[in-house]
Order: C-alpha cells, then sequence, then structure tokens
C-alpha cells in the first residue's frame, strides 16, 4: 500500500485514538512502560498521545507521525497532560537524528505498520544514547497454534483497513535489529509484547 493510503487510513482513525487515550485495557501497560522514561525522549508515531497521560515529569519529547490528524490530537493531549513536547509531521522511515540523540526512545503499537520494521529499529538503535533505553509496547503473532492461524489468514484483509501488520514476532524482530532486550512480557495470549532494551555493541 502506498504512504499516501497508509496516511489516509491512520488520518481517519484519529477521532477514535483520541477517544480511547486512557483506556483501561491498556492503562496497566502504558504506565508500566512510561515510568522508565527519562531526559530526551523520542516517541516514533506518537499517535494521538495515547502515552502522555502517563510520561513522568521533566522528559522532553519529540514525538513524530505522518498523520496531521494524529498530530492535532497529539497537541491537544500534550497541553491537557502538561507534557513537554514538539512535533514533527514524518515518515518514520525516512527520519534523520543525529548518532546518540536520545535517553530513551518509544514505540507503542506502531512497529507493525512499517514496510521496514528491521530498519526502523536499527535507527532507534542509532539514535539511543549508548546507556539510554528503548521501550516498547508492540501487538504481533501469538504462541498460540489456533490464534495465530487467524492471524495469519486475516492479516490481508487487517492491513487493507488499519494499516497494521498482526504477524510479526516483536521480539525476533527486536533481537535480529540488533537490540538486547533487558526485559520482555507478553500479554493477552501473548499477542501483547512489552519490552524493555538497550543498544549493544
Ligand atoms: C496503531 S497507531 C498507534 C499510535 C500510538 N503510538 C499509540 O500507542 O496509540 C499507529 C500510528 O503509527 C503512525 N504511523 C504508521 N506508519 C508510520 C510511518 N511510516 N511514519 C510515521 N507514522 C506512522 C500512524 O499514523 C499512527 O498514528
Amino acid at each position: 500500500m502506498d504512504k499516501e493510503s497508509r496516511v489516509r487510513i491512520f488520518d481517519k482513525q484519529a477521532e477514535m485514538y483520541d477517544r480511547r487515550r486512557g483506556d483501561a485495557s491498556q492503562e496497566q501497560f502504558r504506565r508500566g512502560l512510561l515510568r522508565h522514561a527519562k531526559g530526551d525522549v523520542l516517541e516514533l508515531a506518537v499517535g494521538a498521545g495515547a502515552n502522555f497521560p502517563y510520561y513522568p515529569p521533566q522528559v522532553r519529547v519529540t514525538a513524530a507521525d505522518f498523520s496531521g490528524k494524529m498530530l492535532e490530537k497529539a497537541k491537544v493531549a500534550a497541553a491537557r497532560y502538561r507534557v513537554d513536547a514538539s512535533f514533527l509531521q514524518a515518515d518514520i522511515e525516512s527520519l534523520q537524528f543525529p548518532e546518540h540523540a536520545f535517553d530513551t526512545i518509544i514505540s507503542t503499537l506502531s512497529l507493525c505498520s512499517y514496510d521496514k520494521p528491521h530498519q526502523v529499529v536499527q535507527n532507534m538503535m542509532r539514535w539511543c544514547k549508548p546507556d539510554g533505553q528503548i521501550l516498547l509496547m508492540e501487538h504481533g503473532i501469538s504462541n498460540n497454534v489456533i490464534l495465530s492461524a487467524l492471524q495469519k489468514t486475516l492479516n490481508p484483509l487487517l492491513y487493507r483497513m488499519n494499516g497494521c501488520h498482526f504477524t510479526r514476532n516483536m521480539e525476533e524482530l527486536v533481537e535480529g535489529a540488533g537490540l538486547q532486550i533487558v526485559h520482555i512480557e507478553r500479554h493477552w495470549l501473548s499477542m501483547l509484547y512489552m519490552i524493555r532494551a538497550q543498544p549493544s555493541g
């Protein structure tokens, strides 16, 4: 699917993501992840700012997304939750930052969307300070045989509808790109991957 079509799909979902900020089913996971955020933070594919209620004070967030409608919602949310944030409307797959620019890099529910997620993870590693951390909450393929078969069957349809792939193994993706996993948990029948990682090497 071309980029313009994907942006349109996510623009259309901005209202829904705005309403679902603070969603009880995700709150504990987002809160648990975001409490590790420190210093200069890069949040990739920020959406409508679903993580903004959970940022600790004193972080400075650079937030990027290619959907203008999502960013409109995220800007309002940043003011509401007093998050010190600046915003970039950009394709994450073409973003450029200097090496070691950020203390924390965050991605929630976005590695499912990229054409080249491996490359995005490698960029996270490059942009993160050597003693920094990468915090991920991603959905992907389940360990459950029946559920994963269903995910594989429905994936082409779901991708056309939502712009997300449902069959990625996020643990393998992250390790394959060279990140060192510090902590991993799986939830929601192992479809949700909660990962804290460090750049390795
Ligand atoms: C499923 S939403 C998740 C939003 C948010 N991170 C959250 O946790 O609710 C995926 C987000 O990724 C953004 N996105 C997908 N592909 C992108 C790309 N290549 N460049 C920039 N943003 C992208 C979409 O616009 C959307 O806001």
